[in-house]
C-alpha cells in the first residue's frame, strides 16, 4: 500500500496523542501514513515525539522547527496540533505549499481565521479536515443514529447548557495565559 508521508506539526500534548492514534492504526495494519517528521520550534517537544515514534514504528522521523524546514522532507500532509492561535497561519501556509492538512479543533480562533483556511483550501484544491474526536464519541454516534432513524421523533428545539469556574490551571498553559505576545512558542 502506498503510504502518505505525514508530519505532525505541534508536538505537545495533542501531538503526542495523535501519534498514539497513528500507532494504533499501525498495529492494526490499517495505517495509510508514514510519519516522516515531527515539527515544533520547541526542539525538546519534537525530539520527544520523534523518540516515541521510533518505538512504535521502528523508524525515527526527522525533527524540524518550522514548515520551511519541513519542506525538505517530502511531506504530502500535515497534522496540525499546535496551540490554536497558529492554526490559520500554519493551515494556510501548508495548503499553499501543496500539502493536505488536518487541524485540531478549534480549526480557527475566529470565523475569519477559519474562513481563511477554507478559502486557501478551495484555491489550492487541498483537503482540510478538523480533528474533532467528540464526533466519534460513542454517545454522540448513538445520538446521531437516533436522530437519523427518527427514533426520538422530529426534534424542534434543544437547549444545552454547561457552566464552570475556578482558578485551577488544567491541562495546558495556553488555555489560561492569553497574553503571550513575548513568547515565540507555547511550550507544553
Ligand atoms: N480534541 C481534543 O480532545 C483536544 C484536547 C486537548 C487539546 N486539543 C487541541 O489541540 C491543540 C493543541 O493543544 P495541546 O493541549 O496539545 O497544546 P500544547 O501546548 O500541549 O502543545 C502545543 C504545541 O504546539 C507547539 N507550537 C506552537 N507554535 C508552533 C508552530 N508555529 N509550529 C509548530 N509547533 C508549534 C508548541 O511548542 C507545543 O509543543 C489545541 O488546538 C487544542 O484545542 C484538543
Amino acid at each position: 500500500m502506498e503510504r502518505i508521508p505525514l508530519a505532525i506539526v505541534g508536538c505537545g500534548g495533542m501531538g503526542h496523542r495523535h501519534l498514539f492514534g497513528l500507532a494504533e492504526l499501525h498495529r492494526a495494519g490499517l495505517s495509510r501514513f508514514e510519519l516522516v517528521a515531527a515539527c515544533d520550534p520547541v526542539t525538546d517537544n519534537a525530539e520527544s515525539l520523534a523518540a516515541q515514534a521510533e518505538e512504535h514504528f521502528g523508524k525515527r522521523p526527522a525533527v524540524v522547527g518550522s514548515l520551511d524546514e519541513l519542506a525538505a522532507h517530502g511531506v504530502a500532509a500535515v497534522d496540525i496540533t499546535t496551540t490554536p492561535r497558529y492554526h490559520h497561519m500554519l493551515g494556510v501556509d501548508a495548503v499553499q505549499r501543496g500539502w493536505h492538512a488536518m487541524i485540531e479543533k478549534p480549526v480557527g480562533l475566529t470565523v475569519r481565521a477559519a474562513n481563511r483556511i477554507r478559502a486557501a483550501a478551495a484555491e489550492t484544491g487541498r483537503v482540510v479536515s478538523t480533528a474533532e474526536n467528540y464526533r466519534r464519541d460513542p454517545i454522540n454516534r448513538l445520538a446521531k443514529a437516533l436522530l437519523a432513524q427518527g427514533a426520538i421523533g422530529d426534534p424542534r428545539f434543544m437547549i444545552h447548557q454547561t457552566a464552570g469556574g475556578g482558578n485551577l490551571m488544567t491541562i495546558s498553559v495556553w488555555r489560561h495565559q492569553k497574553d503571550q505576545r513575548a513568547a515565540r512558542a507555547d511550550p507544553v
